[in-house]
């Protein structure tokens, strides 16, 4: 499967995914993903940013509202017309552009940061998608992104439960699977069934890689990596919400951050 391919599925995932997300259904991203990759991020106002695989633009917006100057790109059209039509509602000055990260529509070095919000992992060509990153981005700038944790979230996740239905362990395997290109189905956790019969499953293709795949491909990239993270859920938002707890077991996700050096290597 390639990136069009791929693409073609987020395409028909992005009706469903803005509808959920917007009403609050991507729990995992709103109470544990998106607060840590938020602690993690350096100052970013005034500062231009590219939001790599921006989805209907919920990340590239909280960007802007930290005062960056943001731009989002993603292959799917339809999530880029609910990201418009939600810039033209209450303007926060982003652009938004409908292209595959693979070709990214951008003259070389215009970027002081790149974002990917669990997007990279979606793209089966990531090689070539760090050397855009890397030529788009400033001498100095930084790429953040997360994605599934490849040790604690490979093909195979299972929460293994107690009697009072309380996580205990995660059991993981398939980690060294070439799952190029297999799509899972499923949908956010708190979907309830009614919604669920109306918007039906997603279908998400998955292009597991292992840790150290990870680390090496950004390495041989030219980027410098600088920090990690790996988020879990605070004690309140377990207490209001006991599924989140097993994102406390083991992370779901992990976050990176690397820059691109300011001079070339000697
Ligand atoms: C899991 S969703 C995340 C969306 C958004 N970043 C968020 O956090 O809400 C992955 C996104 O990556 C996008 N995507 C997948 N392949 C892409 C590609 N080759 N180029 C650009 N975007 C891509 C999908 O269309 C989808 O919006």
């Amino acid at each position: 499967m390639n990136h069009s391919e791929a693409g073609a599925f987020w395409e028909r995932n992005a009706e469903a995914w803005t509808q959920l997300a917007r009403a609050g259904h991507d729990v995992f991203r709103d109470q544990v993903n998106t607060p840590a990759f938020f602690a993690l991020l350096p100052p970013v106002a005034g500062l231009a940013g590219l939001d790599l695989g921006c989805g209907e633009g919920h990340h590239t917006r909280l960007l802007a509202r930290q005062g960056a100057l943001m731009t989002g790109l993603d292959i799917a059209p339809t999530f880029i017309r609910h990201a418009e039509a939600e810039e033209s509602r209450a303007p926060l000055g982003i652009s938004y552009v409908t292209a595959s990260a693979v070709h990214l529509p951008f003259p070389d070095r215009v970027f002081d940061f790149v974002t990917g919000f669990m997007s990279l992992h979606d793209i089966p060509e990531l090689e070539v998608v760090l050397r855009e990153i890397v030529r788009v981005l400033r001498p100095g700038g930084f790429l953040q992104f997360s994605i599934l944790h490849p040790c604690f979230n490979p093909p195979h996740r299972r929460v293994v439960r107690d009697e009072a239905g309380d996580a205990t362990a995660i059991e993981v395997s398939d980690y060294f699977l070439d799952a190029e290109g297999r799509v899972d189905t499923w949908t956010f956790g708190s979907v309830p069934e009614s919604l669920r019969r109306t918007y039906g499953d997603f279908k998400v293709p998955r292009f597991h890689r292992t840790l150290a795949e990870w680390m090496n491909l950004l390495v041989d990239s030219g980027l410098v990596i600088e920090r990690c993270a790996e988020p879990r859920p605070s004690a309140a938002a377990v207490a209001e919400r006991p599924t989140l707890r097993d994102g406390e077991v083991a992370p779901y996700f992990l976050h990176l951050r690397a820059r691109r050096p300011a001079r070339p290597a000697a």
